[in-house]
């Protein structure tokens, strides 16, 4: 069963296979959404300082009678922050709301959201310092993994050429229909795990007619298809949803999906 599976990430820390998002819920649902996915069997969330909701989650891990241990948080360092100070005061934010170690940390960005698509400015000195504020707090013991997120790979290359740490995972938007494949690849050759956000599309996945057939033909819903889709890629799908239903459901994936219909799901 997939909440009990793991994979390892390049340091030979276990991470759990799935995670329950958190974007766009309020501090008290993702303390509600946290602690029902905790109760289903989850032992992973995903959070990030921008989302303004860390607190909750910190609240859960601490209700949820589950030894600490036992769990694993990822927390972001926001995009829009490029400079060592800015980092070390958001990391310090992030541990005093989360607790106070997090497993993971990853740069949310490697530019400002604005200029995301934008201007051709990768930031590479800037992210650098944001780096080096991870990596002391990493060898401060406050953090156990460091990573990245929506990174192509000339930003990740910048940071292994220069880094005494490196990133263990990048963070990027992965759903069927959006598969990219190249930097996919390039992870896997730098044994950085790839995490897939928006396994449903943001909701949007079950407007796909061959998505929704497909989901049909092996019974399941169509969240349930994109996120095992993700997981037979080898990815760690990480679906938000505030329902505790959901939260079940979409822990509910030990099917397989043939390797035809991977073929067609992947030309979507
Ligand atoms: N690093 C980044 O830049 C980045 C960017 C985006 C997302 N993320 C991470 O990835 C997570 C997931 O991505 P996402 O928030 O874009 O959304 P998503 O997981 O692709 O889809 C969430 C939507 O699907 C609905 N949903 C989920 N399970 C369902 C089910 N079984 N049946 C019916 N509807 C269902 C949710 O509804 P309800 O909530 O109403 O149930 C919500 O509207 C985020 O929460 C965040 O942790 C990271």
């Amino acid at each position: 069963m997939i909440l009990n599976e793991n994979y390892t990430l390049g340091n030979g820390l276990t991470i759990p296979k799935i995670a329950l998002g958190t974007w766009q819920m309020s501090e008290e649902q993702a303390e509600q959404a946290s602690l029902a996915a905790i109760r289903t069997g989850y032992r992973h969330i995903d959070t990030a300082a921008a989302y303004c909701n860390e607190k909750g989650v910190g609240r859960a891990l601490k209700a949820c009678g589950i030894p600490r241990g036992e769990l694993f948080v990822t927390s972001k360092i926001p995009a829009e922050i490029k400079s060592y100070k800015q980092a070390k005061e958001s990391i310090r934010n992030s541990l005093d709301y989360i607790g106070s170690e997090i497993d993971l940390i990853l740069i949310h960005s490697p530019t400002p959201w604005d200029e995301l698509w934008g201007n051709g400015n990768r930031y590479y000195e800037e992210n650098l310092e944001v780096w080096k504020a991870l990596e002391e707090e990493h060898r401060a013991g406050n953090i156990r993994a460091l990573g990245v997120s929506n990174f192509n790979a000339d930003d990740i290359r910048n940071i292994l050429s220069h880094c005494e740490i490196k990133p263990l995972v990048n963070q990027i938007c992965v759903y069927i229909g959006n598969v990219p494949k190249g930097v996919i690849e390039y992870c896997k050759d730098e044994n950085i795990l790839v995490e897939a956000y928006s396994p449903n599309a943001t909701g949007r996945l079950k407007n796909n007619a061959t998505v929704a057939e497909t989901a049909k033909k092996y019974g399941v819903s169509v969240p349930r298809l994109g996120i095992r889709f993700c997981l037979q890629l080898g990815l760690l799908p990480l679906p938000k949803t505030v329902h505790e239903e959901y939260i079940r459901q979409n822990a509910d994936v030990d099917f397989n999906i043939s390797d035809g219909d991977m073929q067609l799901l992947l030309s979507l």
